[in-house]
């Protein structure tokens, strides 16, 4: 659907699960017992998930979903957003929804019936920050094209795809259905999510980078393993002639934005403790994306999404508790 640069009014529209997380403080040997992956995005099926909610004692539930964070991350450095992704017409759907809606996030997304139960995402967060997410996808993996906002998506300037959506076929033919749609001028962007998902996915995660994608985020054990090298010089050398713009993020050491005419390496300032590292990609997007929405240059816009990540990394939850925007102060 084509619209002029000027119908533009969307700074990011974010595509992808709708969860619901529930948070919790566990020791190593917890997730060892349990036989979750450390470090992973472990999914779940229903049953699994009520199991593993009954084992924890204290928990904090907080709308979650990865793109959902990030878009929420656009608003707060003072960007307009959209989201698409599905919830249920059940409380968590409820809660998910009226927080969309108090931030001033569109997200016109038909609701699922209450039989098919808003996704939820236990995660638990050991001593070293690291967060092992056990998901129950629920109504957020039954998306199909027909939930597209055609509307919605013809605004963007940046459709921000979530990898971590790209396992059930319809919600696939839905992405690649809002990415065929964006406007002239606007640009797609995609996250691989996580290592075990570029594992499953590794062919047509090529071919929809190829197809569709300008922008790609990922760490750096997914970008290795979306060229299965052990060796980031050489993922970073085959993404650099993938992409208009790769950016790589690794951990502590900061991350670097590529683009076919060259790199720029962004730090990371040493947050002294890391409390929960959950929503640490996102927010890294959320900087990104906003700083190009606005035109800036690339050490701006990663230095914005090292600001989002070190905000969130030093508290519980994947959101941001303070103004991005008044964090970022002259940068904005
Ligand atoms: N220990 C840290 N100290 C300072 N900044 C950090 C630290 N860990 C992460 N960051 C910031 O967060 C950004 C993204 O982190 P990381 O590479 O861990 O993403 P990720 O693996 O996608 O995280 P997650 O999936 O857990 O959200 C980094 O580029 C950096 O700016
Ligand atoms: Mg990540």
């Amino acid at each position: 659907m084509a619209a002029s640069k000027s119908e533009l009014d969307l700074d990011v529209v974010g595509f992808g699960n709708a969860l619901v997380d529930v948070l919790s403080h566990q020791e190593d040997d917890f997730i060892n017992q349990i036989g979750s992956t450390k470090g992973a995005m472990n999914l779940v099926d229903a049953e699994r998930s009520a199991e593993l909610y009954d084992l924890i004692e204290e928990r904090v539930t907080v709308s979650g979903g990865s793109a959902a964070n990030t878009v929420i991350g656009v608003k707060s450095f003072g960007g307009s957003c959209g989201y698409v992704g599905r919830v249920a017409t059940d409380d968590l759907g409820d809660v998910f929804s009226s927080d969309m809606t108090q931030l001033g996030i569109e997200h016109t997304t038909p609701r699922a019936p209450t039989d098919d139960p808003t996704g939820r995402c236990i995660v638990f967060i050991t001593p070293d920050g690291e967060r092992t997410l056990n998901t129950f996808l629920g109504a957020s993996n039954g998306l199909t094209p027909a939930d597209v906002d055609l509307e919605l998506i013809a605004r963007a300037k940046l459709l921000f795809l979530e990898g971590y959506l790209w396992d059930p076929p319809e919600a696939k033919a839905a992405m690649r259905y809002a990415a065929s749609a964006i406007s002239d001028g606007a640009q797609v962007a995609l996250t691989l999510s996580d290592q075990f998902c570029v594992e499953r996915h590794r062919p047509s995660f090529l071919d929809l980078i190829d197809d569709h994608v300008d922008v790609l985020f990922a760490n750096h054990h997914e970008v290795m393993s979306l060229f299965e090298v052990d060796r980031i010089e050489l993922a970073l050398d085959l993404i650099q002639e993938r992409v208009d713009l790769a950016a790589i993020t690794m951990g502590a050491d900061g991350s670097v934005l590529i683009t076919p005419d060259g790199r720029t390496s962004i730090g990371a300032d040493p947050v002294a403790r890391v409390v929960d590292k959950t929503g640490a990609g996102d927010l890294y997007a959320s900087g990104v994306l906003y700083g190009l929405a606005r035109g800036y240059d690339l050490e701006r816009c990663g230095q914005l999404g090292s600001i989002a990540a070190e905000e969130v990394i030093r508290h519980i939850g994947p959101r941001p508790e303070t103004s991005l925007r008044q964090l970022a102060g002259k940068l904005v």
